[in-house]
């Protein structure tokens, strides 16, 4: 089987549902819109490009369950079950799949649900008055570094340590709002929901020693489940038991949270295996970090991989996939993590480091990846590399902003979250272009996107938008 043959082979998940190649643009917050709501136009316009763009499977940026705990002022959100939020997704959906080429086969149209937990910003996300607290399984506040800069940073972006959620009550509440938006999904059309168990937001808190190194049991769990596995269990119970089989049911979780004291590899593997055990799981994607050590997003060009073995979260998933039932008796496995080149892709499936590959970045850059390079027969091995772009200022405004360099500085010297963060608003950026309609620009300077993409546009899109709604 050539290079692209295995690439472009279609994959049966556990529920019957077939993924119809190995490809999948991972979930990416779209930086569109403010304050937080429904998708509007930009976003069906963002997701129409990915659409035709040849993916096996689409996976929203993040969709708050509970719309007063944004990641960011620009969160999609579940609002409430009317059918007007229904419908809202459901045109999205709708956008995606309007323009697929002919012989082309849709993509699986996944959404990711979530709760930002403890990293919920209340002045950045501004979804709550400054002054009332972010939620988790204890009451803190994200690390983000020793420096003057960084203690600045923590209590500008927190004010106050969150509140520890003691109630059970409010943990039922919580299990439902992710039930109630996984049927919004089902009933807007979409193919699954991905549950957010990664990057330190609310579940992956609850899974995490350091952020609930208490954890209580939860009521009507069977006694031999893991306590720490309580909150994930309840929801994925409540999801299997609200949705038809084929609605696929993936979840995304943390191989490590890589700060100490945090969930480590040893357990993350015990988890996964547990949960897998409990065969309410058709896709499993491996992830890393939170705002303490956002290492997935700040991964720079001298570490940039170029042999499955070295693709950041590789020696995790192929330790572990020979104790899992392969699909379709089996999830699924998604490795994600600077995994963009073809030859990089080919060898982690080859060797089974995985059964998809996730790619998050270049798809802002190159929306139709998979049609136009990696499952183009054109396109020779060695020009199908799309990872490694310098991003024009980035560096610069990194160290402005007291974040680490690229150029190899340990990630603890700086503010982790800055370094991120970079890299991510100039993405979203480039998301933000092709909402519009505007082709993305692989050139683009990071201060001049600021401006324009950042607060020009952004304005015109929130003033445009008031008055649409009038
Ligand atoms: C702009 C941007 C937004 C992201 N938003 C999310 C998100 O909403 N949910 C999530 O699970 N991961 C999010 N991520 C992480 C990606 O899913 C992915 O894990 C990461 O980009 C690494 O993959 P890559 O090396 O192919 O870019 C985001 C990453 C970027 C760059």
């Amino acid at each position: 089987m050539s290079k692209i043959e295995l690439i472009a082979s279609s994959l049966e998940l556990p529920n019957g549902a077939v993924i119809p190649n190995r490809l999948v643009k991972v979930a990416m917050e779209e930086g569109i819109g403010h304050g937080g709501g429904l998708p509007g136009r930009r976003h069906c316009e963002l997701y129409r490009r990915w659409g035709e763009g040849g993916w096996g499977m689409l996976i929203s940026g993040n969709v708050q369950v509970d719309p007063r705990h944004l990641a960011t002022p620009h969160d999609r959100t579940i609002p409430s079950t009317s059918q007007h939020t229904i419908s809202a997704y459901s045109a999205l959906r709708f956008a995606t799949l309007s323009s697929l080429p002919p012989d082309t086969k849709a993509p699986l149209l996944i959404m990711q649900i979530s709760h930002a937990g403890l990293q919920s910003s209340s002045t950045i996300g501004a979804s709550r008055l400054p002054w009332v607290p972010a939620i988790g399984p204890s009451s803190m506040r994200p690390n983000t570094g020793n420096s003057w800069a960084g203690k600045v940073v923590g209590r500008t972006l927190w004010p106050t340590k969150s509140r520890q959620i003691v109630d059970f009550a409010e943990w039922e509440g919580i299990v439902q709002k992710f039930v109630d938006a996984a049927v919004v999904a089902e009933k807007a059309g979409w193919e699954g929901v991905q549950v957010h168990s990664a990057h330190g937001y609310l579940l992956a808190e609850y899974l995490s020693p350091l952020t609930n190194p208490n954890p209580l049991p939860l009521p009507g769990v069977h006694w031999k489940i893991p306590v720490r596995l309580h909150l994930l269990f309840l929801i994925l119970r409540g999801v299997h038991a609200a949705t038809r089989r084929e609605f696929i049911k993936a979840i995304k979780i943390n191989c490590s949270d890589f700060v100490q004291g945090g969930l480590d590899e040893a357990q993350s593997a015990e988890i996964i295996k547990e949960i897998v055990s409990w065969r309410m799981v058709d896709v499993l994607e491996v992830s890393g970090g939170n705002y303490s050590n956002p290492g997935i997003v700040a991964f720079t060009d001298s570490q940039r991989p170029t042999s499955s073995r070295q693709a950041l979260f590789s020696h995790f998933t192929s330790a572990l996939l020979p104790s899992l039932p392969s699909p379709p008796e089996g999830p699924a496995i998604i490795l994600t993590g600077s995994i963009h080149s073809r030859e990089l892709i080919h060898s982690s499936l080859e060797t089974r480091t995985c059964d998809l590959v996730g790619i998050g970045r270049p798809s802002c850059i190159y929306p139709a990846l998979p049609r136009d390079v990696i499952l183009n027969i054109d396109v020779p091995d060695e020009e199908a590399v799309f990872g490694g772009y310098h991003i024009r200022g980035g560096d610069w405004v990194k160290q402005a902003l007291g974040g680490e360099k690229s150029s190899g500085k340990k990630a603890s010297k700086g503010i982790p979250l800055v370094g991120a963060g970079v890299s991510t608003f100039w993405h979203e950026w480039q998301m933000c272009r092709l909402g519009r309609g505007v082709e993305p620009d692989i050139n683009m300077s990071w201060l001049g996107a600021a401006l324009w993409e950042g607060v020009v546009f952004a304005v015109i899109g929130a003033v445009l938008g008031v008055f649409r709604r009038k």
